[in-house]
């Protein structure tokens, strides 16, 4: 969660994926103890982020909630990952936990200046989804995921990442997927706290226990079964 602006307008912190972490013992000196954000300036909070300068200190807090599960490797299966507009900077570091095994990356975007990450992953494994076209399969990521779905063996444990818009996720959810897959969801949703404290980012589930779940701390990873769209 980072503060965006000394001067607390706005007041609240806003959530971001950590897209690069560099240890204390990283080979490049200068990269040591830094991590990188990839964002998209949509309102106040990022069009102020736009202006931080070089070096400048930025006042953050994290790492919060939850990660993506990872199975146990290397997997019988491939791993696919699915991810909408920015949404894929959150999977970004997954291509490097799944670098020995067999990768299949959806990403998505309006138009082509929305397809971020596509040299993160290996080349021959990334499938790319623009609405208008402009690059790769014309329509939605999702689109694009169905057509190749004859690909993937429905009696094995597939694990598939996902991280994008509402809209895209909400889509995902209608489909048929087999018992034995997993799909995990990194959801986004307009916080508060951060820590759990507020409750002003919740997420309707199946828990019989406690229907709401809190995106920052229960979260922001689900498994796309367990939630329940109003
Ligand atoms: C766990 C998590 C990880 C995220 N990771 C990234 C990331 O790596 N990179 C990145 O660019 N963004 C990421 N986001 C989204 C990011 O938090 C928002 O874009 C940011 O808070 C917007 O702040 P703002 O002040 O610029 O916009 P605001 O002025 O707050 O809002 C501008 C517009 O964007 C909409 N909006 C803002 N936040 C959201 C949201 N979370 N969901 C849907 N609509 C929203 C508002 O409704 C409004 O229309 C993440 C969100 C979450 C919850
Ligand atoms: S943002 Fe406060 S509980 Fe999640």
């Amino acid at each position: 969660m980072v503060r965006t602006s000394e001067d607390y307008d706005p007041l609240l912190r806003r959530p971001f994926s950590i897209y690069r972490n560099y240890s204390t013992s990283y080979p490049m000196k200068d990269k040591r103890g830094h991590l990188t954000i990839l964002y998209k300036k949509v309102g106040k909070g990022t069009q102020k982020m736009i202006t931080f300068q070089k070096r400048q200190k930025v006042n953050l807090i994290g790492p919060l909630g939850n990660g993506f599960f990872i199975p146990p490797l290397p997997s019988p299966s491939p791993i696919i990952l699915i991810g909408g507009g920015v949404g894929i900077a959150s999977l970004s570091s997954l291509g490097k936990i799944f670098r020995h095994e067999q990768i299949y990356v959806f990403i998505g975007g309006k138009t082509k200046n929305d397809i971020l990450c596509e040299h993160d992953f290996p080349k021959r494994n990334v499938f790319i989804a623009t609405e208008d076209g402009s690059q790769g399969h014309r329509g939605t990521v999702v689109e694009l995921f169905c057509s190749r779905l004859r690909r993937f063996d429905r009696n094995l444990p597939h694990h598939i990442y996902v991280c994008g818009p509402e809209g895209m996720i909400k889509r995902l959810s209608r489909m048929n997927f087999p018992q034995k897959w997993t799909v995990h969801v990194s959801l986004e949703a307009r916080m508060g706290c951060g820590f759990g404290a507020c409750w002003g980012c919740v997420v309707k589930t199946k828990d019989p226990q406690m229907a709401y779940h809190r995106v920052c701390k229960d979260g922001p990873v689900f498994s796309l079964r367990e939630i329940l769209w109003e």
